[in-house]
């Protein structure tokens, strides 16, 4: 059978180089060389290929600027160069929740956000979520009604739940189950943390 020719892309890599380098985790080494310094297309436009980049954040109300790869992620970059070793790196590949921060307020897992992507943001980790010494209302619920259990799911709960009372913030239990559905509790104790939940959202309204 005849042999389809090898198309390459204008700056020399193939889509058999582009897979092999995804799929070692190797997209540093097998495809950004070429592309370094160049521009790609994507849905939003042509953006920049880089291999470092300094970037500016607000953490936790402090602003940080330092220099990352463009394979880190932020939740690398908090915990391993910010020492915030709050957000959790359980799974590191979206599904587990441990990881979650907030981005601009909206809740993310830190371990699938690019440090790079995060450039001029604001963070907020569990570690900024209490006001110095008076805890958040979210930590005080999730302590009265036993919510808070282990150090490893714990952290991304208490930020899924305060990003979610922010926008309802009196949700129905069916909205809080949602709402907490991208975060995992390998214990199972998942009617505590409903009830924490609604205890923060009373406590939140004043209620
Ligand atoms: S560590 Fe990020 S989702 Fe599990
Ligand atoms: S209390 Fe942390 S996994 Fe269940």
């Amino acid at each position: 059978m005849e042999k389809k020719p090898i198309r390459k892309s204008p700056a020399g890599v193939t889509r058999r180089d582009f897979i092999k380098g995804m799929g070692t985790g190797a997209l540093g080494t097998a495809v950004l060389p070429p592309l370094l310094g160049q521009t790609i297309a994507t849905r939003k436009g042509r953006v920049p290929v880089y291999d470092k980049k300094t970037i500016a954040l607000t953490v936790n109300g402090r602003k940080v600027s330092l220099e990352v790869g463009a394979n880190e992620t932020l939740l690398d970059v908090l915990r391993d160069r910010l020492d915030l070793t709050g957000a959790k790196k359980v799974c590191d590949r979206g599904e587990c929740g441990g990881c979650t921060v907030h981005l601009d307020g909206e809740p993310v897992y830190a371990c699938m956000v690019l440090a790079i992507r995060a450039d001029g943001r604001t963070v907020k980790t569990v570690e900024g979520l209490a006001d110095d010494d008076k805890l958040h209302p979210v930590q005080e619920a999730f302590i009265e009604k036993d919510g808070y259990q282990c150090g490893f799911c714990t952290p991304g709960f208490l930020m899924t739940t305060s990003a979610f009372l922010e926008k309802n913030p009196a949700p129905t239990l069916d909205e809080i189950k949602q709402a907490l559905s991208g975060n995992l509790c390998r214990c199972g104790n998942y009617a505590k943390l409903y009830e924490a939940v609604e205890t923060a959202a009373k406590k939140l309204r004043g209620a």
